[in-house]
């Protein structure tokens, strides 16, 4: 190391902890995962039970104000959040700006951003540093018109992602229907007069919104708060974390299992891509978690949801393959060693992540049995999430004392001191 490359004002120990292995860099009162004994809670409460009794933006109310509501306060939360999910007229010219092939995620993380360049009063580089104060009314009314905001235009910026793909005009989000309700008819509506979407799959979807509405800090979530913490608006702070869902290790990877059995085809090949993950040539993609080292709870939840789903779709054709997939591994001492299981990914994607809008089958052979485009599936994931990443985005702008920057250190081991030499001298 060069001279004096360690900042004088920091003090004590500096560890490097590569991948957060060990870091915490908040305390939250949000989410609780026990790894080992495969339990999650959402601020205390089981999510075997929320999911069985909840409904998604229930559940979102819970996570982000900490208690659930009551009939007054949920009535106002879900009104505030469906009334916000009509965008802008001008959103049609920007979606339609992107090529025809564009990855939906490529275009929902551009929408996010997008979005903040109409809401200016959550800007706080433009509004005043300290734009939302706890115990300040006006602030945390602020706060909220943000929050409504997001996930109620999440649905409509994903359906129109979605839209767009499809060649399809735009549809103006209907009334009265519920959250997922109102996503299917965005996404599946033809321009029938009377649609209504299945019940069974826009129950399926509820609950599958609500299983992935948080999972602590996370790849995307940590990447909210990091962004967040410079104070930057709670739109460009989302587009950060929903770029970072969008990677194969975290939200990516439901898209990339259902490419890998793809590419796998049949149960008889499965012995043989077993063995070149052991080799280390592929990935077993749905497969470890950094915090779960058993089943992921979250996983008997989508096999249950799965087989009402199936009641309407029929069963998937990669079923067999998946599951030949699934019983190699779990038997396979490289896997049993590493306490490798099935994370919520491998199920939802198998065996219900993508109920069919209920005409799918008959608009294109893009569609997977019958359900989304491949390609949609980390936009299923990200919709949900943004309730998650806007209830740890809350809890850190309202923390006691205020926000610090996230700006964590390195641990130097490049050249030391060096003089310049110009071009000509050097060898
Ligand atoms: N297939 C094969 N081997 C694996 C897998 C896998 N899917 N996951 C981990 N391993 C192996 C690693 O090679 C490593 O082996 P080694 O000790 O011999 O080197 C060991 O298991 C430990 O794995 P790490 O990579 O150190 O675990 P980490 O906590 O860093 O990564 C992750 C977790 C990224 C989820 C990893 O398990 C993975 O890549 N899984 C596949 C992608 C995936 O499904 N992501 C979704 C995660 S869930 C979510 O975001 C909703």
């Amino acid at each position: 190391p060069g001279e004096r490359e360690e900042n004088e004002t920091a003090k004590g120990l500096r560890v490097q902890d590569k991948g957060f292995l060990n870091t915490a860099v908040m305390r939250s009162e949000i989410t609780y995962i026990d790894g080992e004994a495969g339990v999650l809670r959402y601020r205390g409460y089981p999510i075997e039970q929320l999911a069985l009794k909840s409904s998604h933006l229930e559940t979102a109310y819970l996570l982000i104000y900490g208690s659930l509501p009551t009939k007054e306060q949920y009535r106002f939360f879900e009104s505030e959040v469906m009334r916000h999910s009509v965008m802008h007229s001008d959103a049609e010219g920007f979606f339609r700006s992107f090529r025809y092939d564009a990855h939906p995620m490529s275009m929902l993380t551009s929408a996010f951003a997008m979005l903040g360049s109409y809401y200016s009063e959550a800007n706080p580089s433009l509004q005043g540093q300290r734009l939302y104060t706890k115990g300040d009314e006006m602030s945390l009314a602020t706060m909220d018109r943000q929050i409504y905001r997001l996930i109620g235009k999440a649905i409509t910026l994903a359906s129109m992602a979605y839209r767009v793909r499809q060649g399809r005009n735009f549809v103006t989000p209907p009334s009265g229907l519920s959250y997922t309700g109102s996503f299917l008819y965005q996404m599946d509506n033809l321009g029938e007069e009377n649609y209504t979407p299945n019940p069974i799959l826009e129950k399926a979807l509820d609950v599958l919104f609500l299983i992935h509405a948080d999972h602590e800090l996370n790849a995307s979530c940590t990447t909210v708060l990091q962004t967040g913490s410079s104070l930057v608006d709670p739109y460009s702070a989302i587009s950060a974390g929903c770029a970072s869902l969008y990677g194969p290790l975290h939200g990516g990877a439901n898209e990339a299992v259902i490419r890998m059995l793809i590419s796998i085809g049949s149960p008889e090949n499965v012995p043989a891509f077993i063995e070149a993950v052991k080799r280390r040539e592929k990935t077993l993609s749905g497969f470890g978690h950094r915090v779960y080292k058993t089943s992921d709870p979250r996983s008997f939840i989508v096999r249950k949801t799965a087989d009402e789903v199936f009641k309407v779709t029929g069963k998937d054709a990669l079923l067999e393959t998946a599951m030949a997939l699934h019983d190699a591994a779990m038997r396979d001492e490289y896997f049993i060693k590493r306490k490798l299981a099935p994370n919520v990914d491998f199920w939802c994607v198998v065996l219900a992540w993508f109920p069919s809008p209920t005409n799918a089958m008959t608009l294109t052979p893009t569609f997977f049995a019958g359900g989304f485009p491949l390609d949609f599936f980390p936009v299923l994931f990200a919709v949900p999430r943004v309730v998650g990443w806007l209830a740890h985005w809350r809890q850190m702008m309202l923390q006691e004392g205020g926000v610090k920057i996230w700006r964590p250190r390195q641990v130097y081991v490049g050249s030391g001191k060096r003089d310049y030499v110009p071009v000509e001298e050097r060898v």
